[in-house]
């Protein structure tokens, strides 16, 4: 198996590598562009991001914000580009899932859902039948999105967040801890509480 480099030596990154080492990785490195990180758990940071550009190693992205997250995945060569899932997710056969998208332990995919590009499905999260959720999506710890819904690009389900079947939330949007989205997001913004309102309405 070819060497590892996550990008972002952080806590997320650590999981990532978590994952990765699950997946039979035996050398994992990271790349930070904070240049006083020198390790990250039990693995060397030996450069920084810009040096993904022409490395020869598979390559994920393990930053938590998304348009950052988006920045770096571009400039990583396509086929360098990995996707990570944890062996204890359960993941129906018929998902799609997109390069650089990382699927944590206790997550659950089921059928004819589709995870686009740079998404982030963390720890017990879970995404119900025939949902499309978009690229850079960030579908917290512990949250719930049912049946049939739409995401839209860089959205962030916050932990704990429930969206009911149906529904289809626009890119850009924070939905908010522990919110319960009940009607469709069209504007992007920060929405939060049950039922879910945008931030400054409350
Ligand atoms: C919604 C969120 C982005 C707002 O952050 P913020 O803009 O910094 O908001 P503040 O902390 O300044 O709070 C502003 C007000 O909103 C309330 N509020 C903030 N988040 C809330 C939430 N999730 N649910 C209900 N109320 C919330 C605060 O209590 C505060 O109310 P007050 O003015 O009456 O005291 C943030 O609180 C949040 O929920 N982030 C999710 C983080 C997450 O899921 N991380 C998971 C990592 S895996």
């Amino acid at each position: 198996m070819r060497k590892l480099a996550i990008i972002g030596a952080s806590g997320h990154g650590k999981v990532i590598a978590d994952i990765a080492r699950k997946n039979g990785y035996k050398e994992i490195v990271f790349l930070d562009d904070n240049e006083n990180i020198q390790v990250c758990g039990n693995y060397p940071v030996i450069g920084e991001s810009a040096k993904a550009e022409n490395m020869d190693a598979d390559i994920i992205i393990g930053i938590g914000n998304a348009s950052i997250r988006k920045r770096i995945q571009e400039i990583v060569p396509e086929a360098n580009l990995v996707t990570l899932i944890h062996p204890n997710a359960v993941v129906a056969e018929d998902v799609m899932v997109g390069a650089g998208t990382v699927i944590m332990a206790g997550a659950v995919i089921n059928p004819g859902t589709k995870i686009g590009k740079g998404c982030i499905i963390n720890t017990c999260a879970s995404v119900d039948h025939d949902c499309d959720i978009g690229d850079y999506v960030h579908v917290a710890v512990g949250s719930h999105v049912c049946g049939t819904v739409s995401v839209g690009n860089q959205t962030w389900i916050g932990a704990g967040a429930t969206v009911i079947n149906n529904i289809y939330i626009c890119p850009e949007c924070m939905i908010g801890a522990g919110a319960v989205v009940i009607k469709n997001i069209i504007q992007n913004g920060t929405y939060i509480g049950i039922p879910a309102k945008e931030k400054n309405e409350e």
